[in-house]
């Protein structure tokens, strides 16, 4: 990739579902760091830890599944049926998806949501005149936090990870 961008084929380099400890191993070789990381990253699953890290290392964290990816195999329920995010949802007259974008927006990262329907893309995108109270903001951050895809499909007895803390570096 380092060659790619010195021929001027791409423009910057990212990197996705790294964890620190991934991210501190292509830092210590890299000539070109990283310009972004791309991980699940939803109220439910915050990622304090690698963002704290990531915003140290000036690398951009990108959230993917950030209202969960509800019906996808990866997904999870969880996010969308939120009581919390529902209430905040409601007490400010916007949806439980403009909710999670918000926040997202909010931390600093870049959010990557996905709809195939124009109304929905209309809403996600209606976040910006608009902000979450201190109040809302600390409940959020207060959320049980639960990895919605663990990816138990990458560990194997015989592959390089043994289990989902080996894959995930602890950080799950
Ligand atoms: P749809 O394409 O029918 O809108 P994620 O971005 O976390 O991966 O989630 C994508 C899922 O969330 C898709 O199933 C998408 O369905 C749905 N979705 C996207 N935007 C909204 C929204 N504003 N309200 C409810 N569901 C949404």
């Amino acid at each position: 990739m380092e060659e790619c961008q010195a021929l001027g084929l791409t423009k910057s380099i990212g990197v996705s579902n790294f964890s620190c400890k991934k991210l501190e191993t292509i830092l210590s070789t890299a000539k070109i760091p990283p310009a972004v990381n791309q991980v699940e990253m939803n109220p439910m699953w915050q990622q304090k830890k690698l963002r704290k890290f990531c915003d140290e290392k000036g690398i951009l964290i990108e959230s993917y599944s950030p209202l969960g990816a509800k019906g996808t195999l990866w997904g999870t329920n969880r996010v969308m049926e939120c009581e919390l995010l529902k209430e905040i949802a409601q007490a400010k007259g916007k949806s439980l998806a403009q909710v999670c974008l918000r926040w997202a927006h909010e931390q600093g990262v870049c959010v990557l949501v996905k709809s195939f329907n124009k109304e929905r893309m209309k809403q996600n995108l209606d976040i910006f005149d608009w902000k979450l109270s201190a109040e809302e903001s600390c409940k959020i951050s207060q959320l049980p936090q639960c990895k919605g895809f663990p990816a138990g499909e990458f560990v194997s007895d015989d592959g390089p990870y043994k289990s989902l803390e080996e894959l995930w570096d602890g950080e799950i």
